[in-house]
């Protein structure tokens, strides 16, 4: 017989009372998924009149400019905290400085404007600043003579996107590539242009991650190789909390670690010691093996897409990005 024991041999304290009904569940849940929480990631595409399916991620859409427009006021109606912006160039727009993603007519810059006219300041506007959908290589940044990605040159081009991305009127800037330094010089930039407003969400602890595959299709990324040498190896945590400090001290507003699900540990070593927000990006691999697995019937997807993203809450993100943004808002969180 131990505390836990009652006279008969049976427990006296039982977990499982907290557990016998949907409303004692409500009740009793510590971690909430809200439509404010989610930010919807969209790909928008140059040249096309319609959207054009994602073939590797089931359901999405690279976006026509009009139905970006319309995805973004959906996502007000929707009450979602925000909507991150990738812009898919023309092929014949690559070149090795990514020059369409600093060109005030790229489509990145043009659909900010768009969106912007659309929807004010209904919604946070967030935009991806990388250049790797813009560079006929593939890389997040310009590569030196010997071809490897060249860190301080990038930044200048950073620093360059940064202002154009401002002045089509994102709201959130996404430094995305991984280069030493990128937050301070993109903080720089826009405080001398006067955009002091225009806000820093820094991909923090961004890993070399396999399950970027699907995101790169529908990017169409030129990229041959790997992004060993910028990205994060996944056998690291540590790491994560030095790139945490040298994006609060160079001016990050609010942090990411990506990708999701493989890194809750580092999320939560994050979400521990950061003082700004924090988000967790479920990427395109993982929507996609859960996208997968469910149309194999190998899975409840409903039940699966709630359970993650409230386990990024309850590793400590205040902030997911995820593909499932407005499905979930719309119909799942309910
Ligand atoms: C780089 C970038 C990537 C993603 C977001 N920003 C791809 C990469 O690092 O190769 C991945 C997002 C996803 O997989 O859903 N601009």
């Amino acid at each position: 017989m131990n505390e836990n024991t009652s006279a008969g041999g049976f427990p006296v304290v039982r977990p499982r009372r907290l557990r016998t009904t949907p409303a004692m569940r409500r009740l009793v849940a510590e971690n909430r998924v809200h439509a404010a929480d989610l930010i919807l990631p969209a790909f928008v595409r140059e040249g096309v009149g319609e959207p054009v399916p994602i073939a590797s991620m089931p359901g999405v859409m690279q976006h026509s400019r009009e139905s970006l427009k319309k995805a973004a006021a959906e996502a007000v109606s929707l009450g979602l905290g925000g909507l991150m912006i990738y812009g898919v160039p023309e092929d014949a727009k690559k070149d090795a400085e990514g020059t369409a993603g600093t060109d005030p007519d790229g489509i990145l810059q043009v659909a900010l404007r768009d969106v912007r006219a659309e929807v004010g300041d209904d919604l946070v506007i967030m935009s991806d600043l990388c250049l790797d959908e813009f560079t006929d290589h593939g890389h997040c940044g310009v590569l030196d003579a010997r071809g490897r990605v060249d860190n301080d040159a990038t930044l200048e081009r950073y620093a360059q996107m940064a202002l154009a991305q401002a002045e089509a009127g994102a709201h959130v800037l996404g430094p995305s590539g991984m280069m030493d330094g990128q937050v301070g010089h993109v903080r720089r930039a826009l405080d001398e242009a006067g955009f002091t407003d225009v806000t820093v969400f820094a991909y923090t602890a961004k890993y070399s991650s396999a399950f970027y595959g699907p995101f790169r299709e529908a990017v169409a990324s030129s990229l041959k190789g790997d992004r060993k040498t910028y990205q994060q190896d996944p056998a690291n945590a540590r790491e994560a909390l030095r790139e945490l400090e040298l994006d609060v001290a160079e001016g990050a507003d609010m942090v990411m670690v990506k990708p999701g699900m493989p890194y809750l540990d580092v999320l939560r070593d994050v979400a521990e010691s950061a003082r700004v927000p924090v988000g967790s990006y479920q990427i395109s691999g993982e929507y996609s093996m859960i996208e997968n697995a469910a149309a194999a019937g190998l899975i409840d997807r409903d039940a699966a897409i709630v359970e993650t993203l409230t386990g990024f809450k309850r590793a400590g993100a205040s902030m997911v990005l995820t593909y499932w943004a407005a499905e979930a808002a719309g119909r799942l969180l309910a």
